[in-house]
C-alpha cells in the first residue's frame, strides 16, 4: 500500500517507521530534510508542509489513495479537505474537526455543551479590557493561554510563571498586542495534579486506546522553566502509568470517547489519531487540551511498541472501519529529546550532530531524527527538538538507562538534554504528589 505521509520531526520519523514496518510504500512531504524519513521513503518532496496545492500535486503525481499528517499547521489549514477533494482517504482530521486542538475555545465550548465531564472553568475573550475585568473578579488560580496555535509554547500558569496581577495583564496584553496565537485569549481554572497523555486511534465513530505517557512540558530538569513542545515522556510495561489507576484511566477514555461523538453530532466526525491531555486530580481528569495528532514527543513511545500493522489502522481510521482490537507490546519507554542550547527561550540552531544510529539500537534503543537537516554530508540542527531516543526496557527504569546508553551515540557541541524524564527519583516524586494531594 502507497501511503503519503507529512512532516519532517520526530514524531513524524516514528510513523513513518511503523509504516515500513507494515510494509507500506512510504511517500513524504517535509520541510527539512529528515534522514530518517528520506531513507524509509520510496520518494519525498521538500516544501512547505501547509503549502496545500504542492502536496496535492505531489500526491497525484505518485498516485497516491492514502495519506497521514503529522503536525497541526497543515491540519489548521484545510490539507485534509484538499487530499479529499482529489480522492486522497486521510487518516487524519478535517479542517473543521482540527478545530478541537486548533481552537481552545471550540474545544471547552464543545465539552460545555454536551455536558461532558472533566471541564475546567473557562472563559474567552477578544479583548484585554473585558480579560482584566475577569481576572479581577476570578475567584481561583487562572491559566493563561492564547486561543489559536503556538507551537505548545504560548501557556503561562498562575503560581508558576505569572505571579501577580501585573504579571498576568502583562502577559494578556502581549498575546493581544503580538496577536499571538491569532484569536484571542481563554482564562482557564488552574488545575493541579499530575499529567497524563492518553492518545487514541479514531475512525469519526470508533476509539482504540494507546498506552498512556507522561510528558514533561518543561525545559529544564526538575520541572523548571518555560513550557515546551515537550522534552520527553515515558510509558509503563502495563500500558498504565505508577499514578493512575485502572478506574482513572477509564474516566479519560470516556470523555475522549464523549468528545469523539459529540464532533460526530456536531457535524465535523473526527478521524486520526486524537490527543487527551488531563491533568489527574483528586476529582480525576480534568482535560487540558485535545490535540488533533499524535503527540510528539508521545508518539515515539507509543509507536516503537504498536504491534498492529499501523498501515492497516491509518486505512482503517480513515474509512470508519477501525473495528479490530489494536495491540502493543508490554514494555517500558523513555524518551529524551535532544534540543539545541537555548531551547524554549532562543536556540542556538544550526550546528553540526552526529548520530551513531548502529550504536543506539546496540543498547536497547531507538533513534528517531527531529528538526535536523541533512546538508552537504551534513546533519545540522535546527531552532526545535533535534533527535529523539527512545529506550525500551521491562521497566520504566530498565528503559531509562538504556536511553541514557543510547544518549552516548549522539553528540553535538550545543545540545542541551533533561535527564532527569523517567529516573526512579523523578516518577517517585510524581507518585507521592499525587498520594500527598489524595490524602489531603
Ligand atoms: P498546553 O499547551 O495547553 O498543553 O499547556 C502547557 C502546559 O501548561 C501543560 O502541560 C500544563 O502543565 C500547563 N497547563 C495548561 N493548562 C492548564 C490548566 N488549566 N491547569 C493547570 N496547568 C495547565
Ligand atoms: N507533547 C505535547 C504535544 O504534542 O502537544
Amino acid at each position: 500500500m502507497k501511503v503519503l505521509a507529512i512532516g519532517g520531526g520526530g514524531r513524524e520519523h516514528a510513523a513513518v517507521e511503523a509504516l515500513f514496518r507494515s510494509g507500506a510504500e512510504v511517500y513524504s512531504v517535509m520541510k527539512n530534510a529528515n534522514p530518517g524519513i528520506i531513507s524509509r521513503s520510496k520518494k519525498y518532496l521538500l516544501c512547505d508542509e501547509k503549502d496545500t496545492a504542492k502536496v496535492c500535486a505531489f500526491a497525484k503525481e505518485n498516485d497516491i489513495k492514502l495519506a497521514f499528517v503529522g503536525p497541526e499547521a497543515p491540519l489548521e489549514v484545510g490539507i485534509v479537505d484538499e487530499l479529499e477533494k482529489i480522492g486522497v482517504k486521510c487518516a487524519s482530521p478535517t479542517k473543521a474537526a482540527a478545530r478541537i486542538e486548533t481552537s481552545k475555545s471550540f474545544m471547552r465550548d464543545l465539552v460545555n455543551k454536551y455536558k461532558i465531564d472533566g471541564n475546567l472553568a473557562y472563559a474567552s475573550f477578544d479583548n484585554a479590557k473585558d480579560a482584566e475585568e475577569y481576572v479581577k473578579n476570578v475567584k481561583h488560580e487562572i491559566v493563561v493561554k492564547p486561543v489559536g496555535l503556538t507551537g505548545g509554547k504560548g501557556v503561562k500558569v498562575q503560581g508558576e510563571h505569572l505571579h501577580s496581577f501585573e504579571d498576568i495583564m502583562d502577559y494578556i496584553n502581549e498575546i493581544f498586542d503580538n496577536g499571538i496565537g491569532g484569536a484571542g485569549v481563554i482564562l482557564e481554572e488552574r488545575a493541579i495534579g499530575e499529567e497524563f497523555t492518553q492518545m487514541v486511534f479514531c475512525d469519526g465513530k470508533n476509539i482504540r486506546p494507546m498506552p498512556l505517557v507522561q510528558d514533561h512540558k518543561r525545559a529544564y530538569e526538575g520541572d523548571k522553566g518555560p513550557n515546551t513542545g515537550g522534552m520527553g515522556s515515558y510509558t509503563d510495561s502495563n500500558h498504565l502509568l505508577p499514578f493512575v489507576t485502572v478506574e482513572e484511566r477509564k474516566a479519560a477514555l470516556k470523555i475522549v470517547q464523549d468528545i469523539v461523538d459529540a464532533m460526530a453530532k456536531e457535524g465535523c466526525p473526527y478521524k486520526g489519531p486524537m490527543y487527551g491531555q488531563f491533568m489527574l486530580t483528586v476529582n480525576g481528569p480534568k482535560i487540558i487540551e485535545i490535540n488533533a495528532r499524535f503527540g510528539d514527543p508521545e508518539a515515539m513511545n507509543v509507536l516503537t511498541l504498536l504491534k498492529s500493522d499501523f498501515a492497516d489502522i491509518c486505512y482503517r481510521m480513515a474509512t470508519g472501519t477501525l473495528t479490530e482490537d489494536v495491540e502493543f507490546y508490554d514494555q517500558a519507554t523513555v524518551c529524551k529529546y535532544v534540543v539545541p542550547e537555548g531551547y524554549g527561550v532562543k536556540s542556538v540552531s544550526g550546528k553540526e550532530i552526529s548520530v551513531d544510529v548502529e550504536g543506539i539500537e546496540g543498547c536497547g534503543s531507538k533513534v528517531y531524527f527531529a528538526n535536523v537537516d541533512q546538508k552537504d554530508g551534513k546533519l545540522l540542527t535546527g531552532t526545535s527538538r533535534s533527535i529523539g531516543v527512545v529506550g525500551i526496557g521491562s521497566t520504566i527504569d530498565e528503559a531509562e538507562k538504556n536511553c541514557e546508553k543510547a544518549l552516548k551515540f549522539v553528540k553535538c557541541d550545543h545540545m542541551a538534554v533533561r535527564h532527569d524524564i523517567g529516573t526512579k527519583a523523578l516518577v517517585q516524586k510524581r507518585v507521592d504528589h499525587m498520594k500527598e494531594l489524595r490524602s489531603a
